[in-house]
């Protein structure tokens, strides 16, 4: 089975072919980090432009570096949400027109679920199927989620942020910083220039409180909110504000810090209350060296082994979208072809 994978929820438009669900054949990620930069964020209605001018040459490319011919592809899927409408619409109409063409089948993606899958597309790990039940962490500028995977491999929301996400917290610190975007590597970067043993300076952690009404079904404690972590650091700067290198890296490594235990206390209870044979990690954010020391330290405490991507796959990629689809998942049939962008598509 091979599948033609497409995904521009965001900010990277991108193609890749996989066979089989797991072997990657090739994998093209255009980035526009370097359009949104000057604006600290990503700005839709550049996302979008850029999208449409870039599609045709990027899925052109992976089907062109997989070796394999478009006459070869089985099934074409793309992402459907959650992310940017506007840049959602690119991909999926991109796929849909391609599906026609070829006059084979459509698969629509959901990209946090993805982003999951995406730990398993390292060499050596085992295939998802094989590591349920597990409980997975997706961090990226645009989602903070733990996600139960059962026996059945259906994925269910645990906990979520509140408010902001995990790479959004970042990138706001980074900008109040004046350390550029994208802000997590920049952050990472200056976090790893600060002098060990430096007391960290104290953030919030961003606890839930049982009766907050946006919680719905999910559970306080394996929930998130990093709004309150800008402010304080706002506040920080205002008192102290960082201007020399060592300070900026004393604050950068304490906000650095205050995400990764926020991050990492709320997988740790998951593990503990949820049945699970493995952990699992995606998104942007887990590119970063400081939380995955400290997930690979949560993992060891349950006994269990945790799977992260490798780095070309941390981030917006369409290899885990074509290799999720492999597997099965997705909306398949007449109802892919009606399919529309949307933006809060959840589980
Ligand atoms: O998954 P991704 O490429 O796109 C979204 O779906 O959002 O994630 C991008 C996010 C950005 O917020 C970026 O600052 C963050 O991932 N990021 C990092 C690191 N590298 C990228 N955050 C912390 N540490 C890093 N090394
Ligand atoms: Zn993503």
């Amino acid at each position: 089975m091979l599948i033609l994978g497409i995904e521009t929820s965001c900010d990277e438009t991108a193609a890749a072919v996989v066979r089989d669900g797991y072997e990657v054949l090739s994998s093209v990620i255009h980035t526009q980090i370097a359009l949104h930069a000057p604006y600290g964020g990503v700005v839709p209605e550049i996302a979008s432009r850029s999208h449409i001018e870039m599609i045709p040459r990027v899925i052109r490319k992976a089907v062109d570096d997989s070796g394999v011919s478009f006459g070869d592809i089985d099934a074409v899927a793309a992402t459907y949400g959650p992310g940017l409408a506007s840049s959602l619409l690119v991909g999926l109409s991109a796929a849909k027109g391609l599906a026609v063409a070829l006059g084979k089948p459509l698969i629509g993606i959901n990209h946090v679920h993805a982003h999951i899958q995406s730990a398993f597309l390292a060499p050596g790990a085992p295939r998802l199927a094989e590591s349920l039940p597990l409980v997975a962490l997706v961090v990226s500028g645009g989602h903070s989620a733990i996600v139960h995977i059962g026996d059945d491999g259906v994925p269910r929301i645990l906990g979520q942020t509140l408010d902001d996400a995990a790479g959004e917290a970042f990138d706001k610190a980074s900008k109040l910083l004046g350390l550029g975007y994208p802000g997590g590597p920049a952050i990472q970067k200056a976090a790893d220039a600060a002098p060990p043993g430096l007391r960290p300076i104290s953030f919030p952690k961003g606890r839930i409180s049982p009766g907050n009404p946006a919680l719905a079904d999910l559970d306080p404690e394996l929930c998130f909110s990093f709004s309150g972590l800008k402010t304080a650091l706002r506040n920080h700067l205002e008192r102290h504000p960082a201007s020399t290198q060592p300070e900026i890296a004393h604050v950068a490594a304490s906000y650095q810090k205050a995400i990764v235990d926020a991050l990492a206390s709320r997988v740790a209870t998951a593990v503990r209350r949820h049945p699970c044979r493995a952990m699992a990690v995606g998104g942007g954010v887990s590119l970063n060296a400081a939380l995955r020391a400290r997930l690979q330290e949560v993992a060891a405490e349950a006994g269990i082994p945790v799977y992260l991507p490798p780095p070309k796959f941390c981030g917006d990629n369409a290899a885990m979208i074509a290799s999720l689809a492999g597997t099965g998942f997705g909306v398949t049939g007449d109802a892919a072809m009606l399919l529309d962008a949307d933006p809060s598509l959840s589980f």
